[in-house]
């Protein structure tokens, strides 16, 4: 009877403590919905204000101050514009209640407002970690999984303890929760041994599983072009070193802005208005087409300028049926006609219309036939698009682009012969086409064929196909990388977020952005990241002082660039370990500062080369103490000549000032100058030998050819400082002594050296009419002689490195003299 009554009591109080439950899910889901509410509102009418443009960028992206007391960077206060009202006093208490009531998803989101400080939101680093934590609490998920690791990785640059080893755990979390971040991280501390062991076998399921991932997404992309913020900011600034010493090619294509120049250099130099219009037209259309870092693109706009070029060919010589078209014209107009049909055919701004662009497919045939447009044809053929699919007509197609040598086609015939004669390469009898078509897509740059190469090696078909081929897990990697480092897009949103934030002039977001994509192993993002966090322009600023925290990071990053070959962080790191810059306060390390300069020379760099030879004179590093200026003239003219090169191909490829070669002579005048006056101190050391037979050598060129011989003459010095090097003892027979004929032949050459130089320099201070920083920066020459201080400010607008002095025959004077 008692038990009887207490059943039913609780069967009619059941429903209703369910509902109870329930009814608090529906509360707690309320004040989230109607926070993500806001801030969808919030995102809408949100207006950023930026600082960096288009016009301003270049040669001024200025790192204020880092302030370690308010943890931030030193902005103007009438920059900061405050988040707006909704965010802070509807949003954020919403999100927090929610949040106290074990909404996970609430708490994530809380906690990526203080990490990210979107809107303008004062980013709260402690704040952040706390809500990823209980987000955690409630139930696993990937991404706070992800930023945790990234939080004690980091230790966010000062603000909490950095511990790698739990970042990694969590990071390890993160990737079993599905967070493709995460997988980046991993993959990339896998293969290159930070943190856990290198193990390229470990990394390899990893770059793999990625690659099918971007697969599926480049799959359903038909944006291609879009612009890629894989950048290094510094390059703004033309590099680490700046314009004149940096080796590291750009990383910035401002490409809308060099369309404008090209359309303009072409109207200048057109005779008649009317001329080749269509260049004009097509030049606007690309330029709208591809957008820059500053230009959002404007498909719409593209799409009307190529209708418009299109309309004007036909309204010429379609009557004609497009003959007698001018070369120019033809290029350009058959140009606008692909990109109009591709728009069609991809339904990129216009629905997609297959009927409309085979019909400027083939009045492009018409004017000339592209790879592009055969390409296309033939993709429509495969797929029957508009008749019955014809894969033959489509084979005769694709090869007939493939003759052009469009990667696309070639990529396309790969797939299409593996699909008419089975996936299965093992079994294929065409294999060894597919390979070799494969392969070539992947060489003439397309994207997605490095995936199947990927697969290719991974699977073991490529040694059927080919068994020349050396399979490595290091090579397949490499391709799976390159895959996924080109669809940075999807794979690193971070780096867009972390430009635009720059452009805001949020550089404490900016890092958040570029350290996440740094960890990822994304090398321009690590050295954005790097110089975010330490930076030597500009040199003329004193007061600037660095966290040694934050430099030590600064070097993690360095580090990772320059083990994917960035010679410019290699050498800064260098640098930074000989105790060249006094404001990082980083213990000096010259042996490691050393062996990071030979890393350097051995990678071809001059400026690597010079500062290995600086150390040799000097003495410093593993040297302990002995100068050898034997080596140190082996460096010097190894610097000059990578130098040259260098320059050679510069000129070759774009039309870019030559990099200043004038510390190099100035090192090599020194080098002698210091024999001249010091050689008694010379004699007690072990480089005896074969300093005399260098300066016999020497003595020799000057007599012989004061002439272009240069470079033969250096491989000659060369080989013998390899053997020196190596060990080797050379022949006595070049020592003679030297006597006073050659200090006379040498004090000439300096005086009338001298002459020479400051009669330009007066020339040039007459032309600039502003003679006082030429005293100042003579003396910081003479002064700074010793290393690198000198040529970095040298390399500052003035001065004889800045401005070359416009003085062939002076530096001709120089190597001359310095030989
Ligand atoms: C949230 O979860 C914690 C731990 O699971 C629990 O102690 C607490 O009572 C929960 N709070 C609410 C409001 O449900
Ligand atoms: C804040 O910005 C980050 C980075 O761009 C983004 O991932 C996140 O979704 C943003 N959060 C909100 C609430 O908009
Ligand atoms: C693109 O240009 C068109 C036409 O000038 C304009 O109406 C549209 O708003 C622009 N779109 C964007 C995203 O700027
Ligand atoms: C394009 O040319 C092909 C072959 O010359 C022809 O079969 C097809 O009908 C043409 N398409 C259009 C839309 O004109
Ligand atoms: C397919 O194309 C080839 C080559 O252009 C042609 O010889 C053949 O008749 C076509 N087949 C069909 C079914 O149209
Ligand atoms: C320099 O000194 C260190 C220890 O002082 C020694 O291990 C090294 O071999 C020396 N190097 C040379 C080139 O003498
Ligand atoms: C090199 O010289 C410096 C100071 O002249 C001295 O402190 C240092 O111990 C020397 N190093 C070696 C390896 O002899
Ligand atoms: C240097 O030259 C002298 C003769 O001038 C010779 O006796 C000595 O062995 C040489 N030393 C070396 C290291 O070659």
């Amino acid at each position: 009877m008692n038990t009887g009554c207490v059943i039913i009591l609780l069967i009619s109080l059941l429903p209703g403590i369910i509902i109870a439950q329930s009814q608090r899910d529906v509360a707690e889901d309320d004040e989230y919905r109607s926070a993500m509410a806001h801030l969808e509102d919030i995102e809408r009418t949100y207006q950023r204000k930026y600082i960096l443009t288009a016009e301003n960028v270049e040669n001024n992206l200025y790192i204020p101050q880092f302030d370690s007391k308010t943890g931030n960077y030193r902005t103007s206060l009438e920059l900061e514009t405050p988040p707006p009202p909704l965010l802070v006093q509807e949003v954020i208490p919403l999100l927090e209640t929610a949040a106290s009531q074990n909404h996970s998803e609430a708490a994530v989101t809380l906690a990526d407002l203080f990490m990210f400080g979107n809107f303008s939101l004062p980013p709260d680093y402690k704040k952040a970690k706390q809500y990823y934590e209980k987000a955690l609490s409630i139930a696993p998920n990937g991404h706070a999984y992800f930023m945790l690791g990234f939080i004690y990785s980091t230790g966010m640059f000062g603000e909490f303890e950095a511990d790698p080893e739990r970042g990694n755990l969590y990071y390890q979390f993160a990737m079993e929760n599905g967070d493709i971040n995460a997988l980046l991280v991993l993959a990339y501390r896998n293969l290159k041994g930070i943190v856990v062991p290198q193990d390229c076998e470990m990394a390899l399921p990893i770059y793999s599983k990625l690659a099918s991932i971007g697969l599926h997404w480049i799959s359903n992309w038909n944006h291609p072009n879009e612009v890629s913020y894989n950048i290094r900011i510094s390059d703004f600034n033309g590099g680490i070193f700046g314009e004149k010493l940096s080796e590291t090619s750009s990383s910035i294509k401002m490409r809308s802005r060099v369309y404008a120049d090209l359309k303009q250099s072409f109207e200048e130099t057109k005779l008649n208005a009317n001329d080749h219009e269509y260049v004009s037209l097509y030049y606007d259309g690309v330029g709208h087409m591809m957008g820059d870092y500053f230009v959002s693109r404007n498909l719409t706009k593209a799409f009307l300028k190529f209708q418009q070029c299109v309309e004007l060919g036909e309204e010429i010589y379609g009557a004609n049926d497009y003959k007698n078209v001018g070369s120019i014209d033809r290029m350009y107009l058959s140009s606008c006609q692909t990109h109009l049909a591709r728009m069609y055919f991809k339904g990129v701004s216009v629905p997609r219309n297959v009927a409309k662009a085979e019909h400027y497919y083939n009045m492009s045939l018409k004017v000339q036939a592209t790879p592009e447009v055969l390409n296309d044809l033939a993709v429509i053929e495969e797929e029957g698009l508009l008749k019955k699919a014809n894969y033959s007509r489509a084979v005769e197609l694709y090869a007939s682009a493939v003759a052009k040598k469009s990667p696309e086609a070639n990529k396309n015939l790969a797939k299409l012969m593996m699909k008419i004669y089975g996936d299965d390469l093992s079994a294929n009898a065409h294999r060894s086409e597919v390979y070799k078509h494969m392969k070539d897509a992947a060489y003439l740059g397309d994207t997605e064929a490095l995936f199947y190469m990927g697969r290719f090696l991974e699977s073991g078909l490529a040694a059927s196909a080919d068994p020349a081929e050396q399979i490595t897990c290091s090579k397949t990697v490499m391709y799976y990388r390159e895959f996924v480092k080109r669809l940075s897009r999807f794979f690193t949103p971070h780096l867009k977020y972390a430009f635009e934030e720059l452009k805001c002039g949020n550089y404490k977001n900016s890092l958040v952005g570029y350290s996440i994509a740094a960890e990822q192993g994304f090398e321009p993002a690590q050295v954005s990241a790097a110089y975010l966090l330490y930076q030597l322009q500009p040199l003329s600023e004193a007061t600037k002082v660095f966290a040694v925290s934050r430099v030590k990071n600064a070097m993690k990053y360095l580090d990772g660039a320059s083990r994917q070959a960035n010679v410019d962080a290699t050498i800064l790191l260098g640098s930074l370990l000989a105790g060249e810059d006094p404001k990082a306060q980083i213990e000096t390390d010259p042996e490691r500062a050393f062996s990071y300069f030979r890393l350097a020379a051995d990678r071809h760099s001059s400026y690597g080369a010079y500062k290995l030879a600086e150390m040799y004179e000097n003495g410093l590093g593993p040297v302990n103490n002995t100068t050898d200026y034997y080596l140190a003239k082996r460096y010097y003219d190894q610097s000059l000549q990578y130098r040259e090169k260098f320059d050679f191909d510069r000129s070759v490829t774009l039309n870019k000032g030559s990099l200043n070669k004038a510390h190099i002579s100035w090192a090599m005048l020194r080098l002698r100058f210091k024999y001249l006056f010091n050689r008694k101190a010379f004699k007690n050391n072990q480089m005896e030998n074969s300093s005399d037979s260098w300066l016999n050598a020497f003595k020799k060129i000057g007599k012989k050819s004061p002439n272009k011989e240069k470079d033969f003459e250096s491989r000659e010095h060369n080989s013998r400082a390899d053997a020196h090097h190596l060990g080797g003892t050379h022949e006595h027979d070049y020592v003679e002594s030297y006597d006073l004929g050659d200090y006379l032949v040498i004090a000439l050459t300096f005086v009338f050296f001298s002459i020479f130089f400051f009669q330009n320099v007066l020339r040039q201070v007459r032309q600039i009419r502003n003679g006082r920083p030429l005293a100042a920066n003579q003396n910081r020459e003479a002064a700074g002689a010793g290393g690198a201080r000198g040529n970095e400010n040298g390399e500052q607008n003035w001065g004889w490195n800045g401005n070359q002095f416009n003085f062939r025959r002076g530096n001709f004077e120089f190597h001359f003299f310095a030989i």
